[in-house]
């Protein structure tokens, strides 16, 4: 129940901008939580923006509108604006997300990207998904769907792990050519825990210069963080579930940093994961 409540809170706070996925096994909460507040009035299904993601077993491309198909079911809702895949690699199809052999090895299974990607945009062309779009793509896999012939639809956005300590310039830049929206995730840092998390890594949010500027602005580190990757252009999508911390995280439209200030954070780049997705 806290995903229903911190996205009701999140509704009031001003979000619009939902991340979702299958794979997080809550799509039920967010889905009645988006229906809660149309039946309020508070808001209409247009004012929201759902994301939501096509797992790794899911790639084949007979099975994209299916599992898009099980996402809407679950949500109860009639589209989502953003589908896009959540990581280039395939695992082995079935009902194991994380399929392994008997050594404990992940089970890959050879599908074509580029055949997933005219699936997905068959779910745009039906209706399914206003828009579509990858993550966790590199440059190579992101050309390789934007060279490939008969392309309808580029994809939208790439959401890729971004903040002051992995800035992404490189990426950035090859996406800006293109017209594709970085997404960041993990744009505080992550929650560092150790099961998925690389905590070598310092903490972002004990940062000395995020949180001199912070103190500037009467601002926290969290604010900064998410001011410095919006005012370049990155797509943030903070996540928390203290009422609190999630209001905190939308206060971050009434400063600016000035362009020394975005030097001196861009500088902080470490090139070094938090999320490194060892599979
Ligand atoms: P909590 O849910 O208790 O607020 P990311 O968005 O980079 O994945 O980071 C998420 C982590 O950051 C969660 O552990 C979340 O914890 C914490 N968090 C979210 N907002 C803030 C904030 N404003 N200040 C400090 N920690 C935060």
């Amino acid at each position: 129940g806290s995903c229903l409540e911190s996205v009701k809170i999140a509704i009031d706070t001003g979000y619009r901008h939902i991340d979702g996925a299958f794979v997080y096994y809550n799509e039920h909460e967010v889905g009645q939580a988006i229906r809660e507040k149309i039946a309020e009035g508070r808001i209409k299904r247009e004012d929201i923006f759902y994301c939501g993601k096509l797992w790794n077993t899911c790639h084949p491309p007979e099975l994209v509108r299916p599992t898009l198909e099980k996402t809407l079911k679950i949500l109860q809702l009639d589209y989502v604006d953003l589908y896009i895949i959540e990581l280039p690699m395939a695992f082995k199809p079935g009902d194991a997300i994380y399929p392994k052999d008997e050594n404990g090895k992940i089970i890959y299974h050879e599908t074509d990207l580029c055949a997933t990607w005219e699936a997905m945009e068959a779910c745009k062309d039906a209706g399914l998904a206003k828009s579509i779009g990858v993550s966790n793509f590199n440059r190579r896999q992101l050309e390789m769907i934007l060279n490939k012939p008969g392309l309808k639809y580029k994809p939208v956005s790439n959401q890729v792990e971004c903040h002051p300590y992995f800035t992404q310039p490189k990426l950035l830049e090859f996406c800006r050519q293109h017209d594709i929206v970085i997404v960041g995730y993990s744009p505080l840092g992550t929650s560092r825990d150790e099961t998925w998390v690389n905590v070598s890594s310092p903490p972002l949010l004990k940062d000395p210069v995020l949180n001199a500027i912070g103190k500037k602005y009467n601002k926290t580190a969290a604010q900064v963080a998410l001011r410095f990757s919006i005012q370049r252009g990155v797509v943030v999508i903070p996540k928390s579930f203290n009422p609190q911390r999630i209001r905190e995280n939308f206060q971050i439209f009434d400063f600016s940093l000035t362009e020394k200030e975005m030097k001196e954070i861009e500088a902080l780049n470490k090139n070094v994961r938090y999320v490194e997705l060892l599979m």
